[in-house]
């Protein structure tokens, strides 16, 4: 809306899982961190989101700490960036009710998210919260007025619903929202399961045998890397239509040393797969080495962690704040004191 602000960045990560995986860092983390100098970010964890399945609220609570700590330690820098806790800004959820009234139910029972993950509960066991899901997304993303919204392929559906509400709004009670736009993760950066390289690496996937997870000891992950799954054939090449497995290793490889694909593969020119499993093997155990310690280290202090977290609810609030003012306003609601 302001032309003389930084445009705005916004995106979350669920806590459903006791750690984040390689997936989310390569695939999300690693660009919310560059996005902080050119965009005002905001990045958060969508614990509202995350009560829309069966959950345990301990686990919860100590899963918000450790993606937290794990957003920090990935480079979310709390000093350039608003790192909070969704349910820290209730003006999400106030949002969201409004957003609620302009959304067609047929429309939300279009989500292909919503179709899957109650497919695979059956759909008296999902919940409302479930079914609602994409409209608190929506407000999550205008609340903010953010510009962009760094997604993966997954989530695509759901900013499109958003961009769409945000016009529908806009065109029904005056010009309120910015209307977002995807920033879609560049399939380079997408990263596989390990024992089936031709899905993406899960959290939800059934086996854990082919997820790097951010909490891994260096030999855990070791092991995991010898176990994973290499195709026919001799050669390094990357291609991940006839070479799912090799690819997918050339692209850890390659994202964790920031050096393109065509070179790597020129370095293991002539060499077996075992060369490179074994050298992707080392520095992969180096990097969760590192990344646990700094994790264990912010986990050491929840105080910090708190004032951190409150910091970031504050600034986000401002921002929240004014635009759910402006919707109130638009709405028709009395303005109460
Ligand atoms: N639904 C997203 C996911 O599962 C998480 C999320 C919630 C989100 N709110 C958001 C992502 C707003 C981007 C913007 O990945």
């Amino acid at each position: 809306m302001s032309a003389d602000r930084r445009p705005r960045v916004l995106s979350g990560a669920q806590p459903t899982a006791d750690s984040y995986h390689l997936g989310n860092y390569f695939g999300a983390f690693k660009q919310w961190v560059g996005l902080q100098d050119e965009f005002e970010a905001f990045y958060f964890i969508p614990d509202l989101h995350a009560i829309t399945v069966e959950y345990e609220p301990a686990r919860l609570r100590e899963r918000t700490y450790i993606a937290a700590a794990q957003l920090l330690a990935a480079g979310v820098d709390p000093e350039r960036s608003a790192l909070f806790v969704q349910s820290h800004v209730p003006e999400h959820a106030q949002l969201a009710w409004v957003l609620g009234g302009i959304t067609g139910f047929g429309e939300a029972s279009r989500m292909t998210q919503f179709k899957d993950k109650s497919a695979r509960t059956g759909s008296d066991s999902s919940s409302v919260g479930l079914f609602t899901y994409p409209v608190l997304m929506a407000a999550d993303i205008l609340i903010y007025q953010a510009d962009r919204v760094p997604v993966g392929e997954d989530q695509r559906q759901h900013v499109e619903l958003t961009r769409n509400l945000a016009q529908r709004f806009n065109h029904r009670f005056g010009d309120t929202f910015t209307v977002p736009q995807a920033h879609i993760v560049k399939a380079t950066a997408k990263i596989y399961d390990l024992q089936d390289p031709t899905s993406k690496m899960s959290g939800s996937n059934q086996s854990h045998a082919g997820v790097v997870d951010l909490t891994d000891t260096p030999k855990q992950v070791a092991k995991k890397l010898r176990s994973a799954v290499t195709d026919s054939g001799a050669e390094i090449r990357f291609d991940p239509s006839t070479k799912p497995g090799v690819s997918n290793l050339l692209s850890i490889y390659s994202a964790l040393t920031d050096e393109p694909i065509e070179s790597v593969v020129r370095d293991f020119e002539g060499k077996q797969y075992g060369h490179l499993k074994v050298a992707l093997g080392d520095l992969l155990a180096d990097f969760v080495g590192q990344f646990g310690d700094r994790t264990r280290e912010l986990l050491a202090d929840r105080a910090e962690l708190d004032r951190i977290l409150a910091g970031g609810a504050d600034r986000a609030r401002e921002v929240a704040g004014a635009t759910l003012d402006l919707v109130y306003e638009r709405s028709g609601f009395v303005r109460g004191r």
